[in-house]
């Protein structure tokens, strides 16, 4: 049996049932570089404050530097009579180093530290997660300027509506992880603050110097309030929130990215390397990455519910339910950035089948809407202009016909305001071309959205 840090008070030793039960180690082993970041910057600081001697100090730097590495390269064994990753290393740090180890914990607890590492941690992850929304759109960025003159119906309801470039649909994802973005750099100034020194919940009467620590790990500045620095996990909640709402945004493009490569809309084919087959129908192509996304979006969304569950009631300060933040955390940012990783990877490699889309753009009614408009143009209330053009809907549907096989005799017949250049506003292309409207779809709009979406992602390489 492994002596435990508390052992002074207790006569008897853990049963190994609530040993095996309490036991985080397999879980928060992630934080151990972490813990490690934070005791450096912890020891330096008991040195500055004369608690450790210069001696002291360089034998337990030096250790957990030791330590580092042989974390870097798998060769520490995580026992779980350890508890957890910050007795694991306090234990390793006295086997190197002897007695001298335990100075290190002077003036800290576990609550203190376990929040630090996992705030460290995040501030890490949230940075990965940016690095990978920024690639997905720099991809979504290249395919739009490909096809910004590629025309397919936009859709409302699912039904079609009015015809739009392929670059501006593209790019309404584009904004949507533009917005994730912005959500992480505003996460941060909310959750770079330090609660290193808090100890316990009510701090140290021993020297200890938060603002030395807080600056040394690059926070703005140590968390103002003790208690609120061991309890408080609103920046995990909140950054699983952003991973939460990313994966919404990649599961829509995900469940368009399944509709569109079916037989039925034929929008899209996968690359042979992003889909897998059946292994009873020879036909098969599945589009799995999407699927698996969709999928997994469940998953993030339960996270995000365990986490604001776990914290829902819960007394000042520290608790132990606490050590329930991890799992679902951790799950959530792995699934989202293997997202963001494999919808990358699908997006680019696929094929957008631009005949299709045109084809599907010029049958549906899409330019219904200008043929009103058409009609406004010519001093007619949009009300009736509609009433006009939907009874033309109507008889077209009945005869089994386009809107641009209507004749012009047939035009003017509908409404005398329908003038022989009315059929011109029914064209596909031309439709596109007259929204160019700030935010519009047609080429010469999205030309400016493309130098606007430029513009956004230089902001976030500075
Ligand atoms: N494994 C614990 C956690 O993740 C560390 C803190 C434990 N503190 C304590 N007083 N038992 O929350």
């Amino acid at each position: 049996m492994t002596r435990k840090a508390w052992d002074g008070r207790f006569k008897k030793q853990t049963d190994p049932i609530v040993e095996r039960f309490s036991a985080s180690i397999d879980v928060d082993a992630r934080l151990a570089q972490a813990d490690i970041e934070g005791s450096l910057a912890h020891a330096q600081m008991l040195q500055t404050c004369g608690i450790l001697t210069d001696a002291e100090h360089e034998a337990i730097a030096g250790g957990l530097r030791e330590l580092a590495e042989e974390f870097s390269r798998g060769e520490v064994i995580l026992d779980p009579a350890c508890e957890d990753i910050h007795m694991l290393i306090e234990r390793r740090l006295t086997e190197k180093i002897g007695e001298s180890a335990g100075k290190l914990h002077t003036g800290r607890s576990r609550n203190d530290q376990v929040a630090l590492d996992l705030r460290l941690w995040c501030r890490d992850t949230a940075g990965l997660l940016d690095t990978r929304l920024g690639s997905l759109q720099t991809v979504l960025l290249g395919l739009a300027q490909k096809h910004a003159e590629t025309l397919l119906p936009g859709y409302t309801h699912l039904q079609r509506a009015q015809p739009v470039t392929l670059a501006h649909h593209l790019l309404a994802y584009f904004w949507m992880f533009h917005r994730d973005r912005s959500r992480l750099a505003d996460w941060k100034r909310r959750a770079n603050y330090s609660p290193l020194g808090a100890a316990a919940m009510a701090g140290t009467s021993l020297p200890n110097d938060r603002e030395m620590t807080a600056r040394t790990l690059g926070f703005d500045g140590p968390i103002v309030n003790s208690m609120d620095a061991v309890s408080d996990r609103d920046f995990v909640a909140e950054l699983v929130f952003s991973c939460s709402l990313t994966m919404t945004h990649l599961s829509r493009m995900a469940e368009e990215a399944v509709l569109w490569s079916t037989a039925e809309f034929g929008f899209l084919t996968l690359d042979d390397s992003v889909a897998t087959g059946s292994s009873i129908m020879p036909q098969k192509k599945n589009p799995d990455v999407a699927e698996l996304t969709r999928g997994k979006f469940g998953r993030v969304q339960g996270d995000l519910v365990a986490l604001l569950s776990l914290l829902k009631a819960l007394p000042l300060s520290y608790m132990r339910d606490l050590q329930e933040d991890k799992p679902p955390l951790f799950d959530a940012v792995d699934s989202t950035l293997a997202c963001l990783e494999a919808m990358q990877r699908m997006l680019e490699t696929s094929t957008f089948n631009t005949a299709a889309m045109r084809r599907a753009a010029d049958d549906g009614f899409a330019t219904a809407t200008d043929l009103a408009e058409y009609l406004v143009r010519q001093g007619l209330a949009f009300r009736q202009a509609h009433e006009v053009v939907g009874k033309l809907v109507a008889r077209c549907l009945d005869e089994g016909r386009r809107l641009d096989e209507l004749t012009t005799d047939e035009l003017v017949d509908a409404h005398p305001l329908l003038k022989s250049d009315s059929a011109g506003v029914l064209n596909t292309q031309a439709s596109v071309q007259s929204r160019t409207l700030t935010g519009g779809p047609s080429p010469e709009a999205v030309h400016k959205q493309i130098e606007a979406a430029r513009a956004a992602l230089k902001v976030w390489e500075s």
